[in-house]
């Protein structure tokens, strides 16, 4: 039996319903409920950033996970697959009225990803001093919190109905299935088996 964790969300629903096209059975989290048996794999509902944890530890042998989350947390997992759903990209974002001044000491950014963010502004021998938020990020700048944030955007719509204007792509993302080290030797046999079965599907 192979266990399966899975953000909650759209990506959830969206993994679900690769497997509910590859075993043609429905595939559904019971009303509250964090954990759905079926013959063959255990899912586990839990937060986006929680996943790697989980697989990492092999309380999960598999996870889907966006990109963005993988780069943040750096975690040691194996990448199997891209699957396509799920996808967003990391901006940079400023109020529409005012101009990110590179030439400042230091621009004070909001952000819940701060390793990304980190690594993007040194990178660019850009000084920044971060503002770790856990969300509600479009705020931060219209508060004075902080000058610009750095964000996942998805539909953009949080960013224009707050007035922030994206001024750069950091990387885009999309949720990708990745197993522990260990199960990928000790499951190989599922997981490659698990993995064929949505690459058919999803190609
Ligand atoms: C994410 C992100 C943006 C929003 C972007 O927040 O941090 O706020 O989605 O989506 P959009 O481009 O489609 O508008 P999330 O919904 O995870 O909530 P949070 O602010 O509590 O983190």
């Amino acid at each position: 039996m192979l266990t399966i964790a899975l953000p909650k969300g759209r990506i959830a629903e969206d993994t679900l319903k690769i497997f509910e096209k590859i075993f043609e059975k429905p595939f559904v989290f019971d009303d509250r409920k964090l954990i759905l048996h079926t013959d063959d794999f255990r899912f586990l509902l839990v937060r986006s950033q929680d996943v790697p944890a989980y697989v990492l530890h092999q309380a999960a042998d598999v996870g889907v996970v966006g990109l963005d989350v993988l780069e943040e947390q750096e975690s040691n997992l194996t990448r199997l697959l891209d699957l396509g759903v799920g996808r967003c990209r990391v901006c940079i974002g400023v109020p529409k009225n005012k101009k990110l001044d590179f030439s400042l000491p230091e621009i004070k950014i909001a952000t819940k990803m701060e390793n990304i963010t980190r690594k993007y502004f040194s990178s660019k021998a850009i000084p920044v001093n971060i503002i770790k938020l856990y969300g509600s990020i479009e705020l931060a700048p219209l508060v004075g919190l902080a000058d610009a944030i750095v964000d996942l955007v998805e539909t953009g719509s949080t960013m224009k109905q707050n007035g922030i204007e994206i001024v750069e792509t950091i990387s885009h993302s999309s949720a990708h299935l990745v197993c522990n080290k260990n199960s990928f030797i000790t499951k190989k046999e599922e997981i490659l088996a698990l993995y064929t079965h949505i690459k058919e599907i999803i190609y």
